[in-house]
């Protein structure tokens, strides 16, 4: 079990901490004491900075922390919470950032942290298998996010050849479970009671086999139930999975929201969906220079175009100059699509050979597997079933 470390400005506020969270703990309120203290403190120890530290000087504190004691978590309390903040929270590691009216969420927070060295043993990824996370994104709705999740799923578990999971974080309105044709026991809802207590065994629970190699977690079936799946809980969640499995396949939500970054930040590779229209390519745009800004590394970066084929005015080399990156993958459009989601079965199981399966195969093998292009000639889109 690790120690606590309060720190504020104002002694006062720091100590009112240390009471409002069971009273156990070091109070410091001088920075130089501070400094001193790092040199003291363990892996296990937790760091929280009070609401009184200026935002500016805790970030600071943290960058100090994540070079002088990099297994420390720190735990930011403030009294003003806005999108930017959360954002340079993301980029800190920050271990979580709570409101100074909420006190039983920051006692919530700090027992989990505290108690990660005890629970740290049986949570621990096996070493010998370190599976990668995919995300599939796109700032926009409709864009094909879930077609392409899907789809990318069950291509990389290839009838069993790889284990794959596909999770839902549409927390509100998750549809994988409908493309799947899933009867689920469970949702991700159901790891929300165990906190920080997620292993391999709890999360086998939650799992819904679809078919050899392929499991998913599903989307809550309540869309209430979605605000109370954590940023770090989803982390967490994604890090025993990629223990457990060759490959984890995230579908998200049309949003920036804490939940989908918590995903991206964790992800290997981030495939950014895109479907060729202006107000597309504009979101595209904010998007990929969001991630740049957050620090996302430009290598982890995929670029899908979806219905590659719509002759409305726009060429792939205006879409992959928009996203400054160039197109990694190609997906035609085709009402063979919105048929195999309502019949619950992925297209490229269904049709292996259908331009659409092939066009997500071809970006599976090079870009995820990375065996080089499929050679095989790809079927044409018949034009008339264009939607
Ligand atoms: N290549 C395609 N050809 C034809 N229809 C498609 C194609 N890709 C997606 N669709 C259809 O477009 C709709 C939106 O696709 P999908 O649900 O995958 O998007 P999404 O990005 O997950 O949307 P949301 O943001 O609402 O979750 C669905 O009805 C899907 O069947
Ligand atoms: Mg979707």
């Amino acid at each position: 079990m690790g120690a606590a470390v309060f720190f504020d400005p104002h002694p006062p506020v720091g100590a009112a901490l240390c009471v409002e969270t069971g009273g156990a703990g070091t109070v410091l309120s001088e920075v130089a004491d501070l400094h001193e203290h790092l040199g003291q403190m363990s892996d296990e120890d937790t760091l929280v900075l009070g609401p009184d530290l200026d935002e500016r000087a805790a970030f600071d504190v943290t960058r100090l922390v994540r070079t002088q004691r990099p297994g420390v978590e720190v735990i930011l309390v403030r009294r003003e919470i806005t999108t930017p903040l959360l954002q340079e929270a993301l980029r800190t590691r920050l271990a979580a950032v709570i409101d100074h009216q909420d006190p039983l969420q920051l006692r919530a927070e700090l027992k989990r942290s505290l108690g990660r060295a005890a629970s740290a043993e049986p949570a621990a990824p096996s070493p010998a298998r370190r599976g990668r996370v995919l995300t599939v994104f796109a700032a926009k709705g409709g864009s094909g996010k879930t077609m392409l999740a899907v789809n990318l799923a069950a291509v990389l578990a290839d009838h069993g050849q790889r284990q794959v999971c596909i999770v839902d974080l549409d927390l509100a309105f998750g549809d994988v479970a409908i493309a799947m044709q899933l009867f689920p026991a469970h949702t991700i809802a159901d790891a929300v009671p165990l906190g920080g207590e997620i292993d391999a065994s709890a999360v086998t629970a939650l799992l819904t086999q679809h078919s050899a190699g392929l499991s998913a977690i599903v989307a809550p079936t309540e869309p209430s139930v979605a605000e109370s799946v954590s940023p770090r809980l989803i982390s967490h969640l994604l890090d025993v999975l990629r223990a457990e499995f060759d490959y984890v396949v995230v579908d998200t939500a049309a949003a920036f929201d804490d939940q989908v970054l918590a995903a991206l930040d964790v992800s290997d590779l981030i495939t950014l969906v895109v479907t060729p229209d202006v107000p597309a390519l504009k979101t595209l745009k904010i998007t990929v220079e969001t991630l740049l800004e957050l620090g996302c590394p430009q290598e982890r970066l995929r670029l899908v175009l979806n219905r590659s084929d719509a002759r409305v005015g726009i060429s792939h080399a205006e879409v992959a100059k928009t996203a400054l990156m160039p197109l990694a993958g190609l997906v035609p459009s085709s009402r063979d699509v919105p048929s195999s989601v309502n019949r619950g079965v992925p297209i490229v199981l269904d049709d292996p050979r259908h331009p659409v399966s092939e066009g997500i195969t071809q970006f599976a093998r090079s870009e995820v597997l990375g065996l080089g292009p499929d050679l095989a000639r790809p079927r044409r889109v018949r034009r008339r079933f264009r939607p």
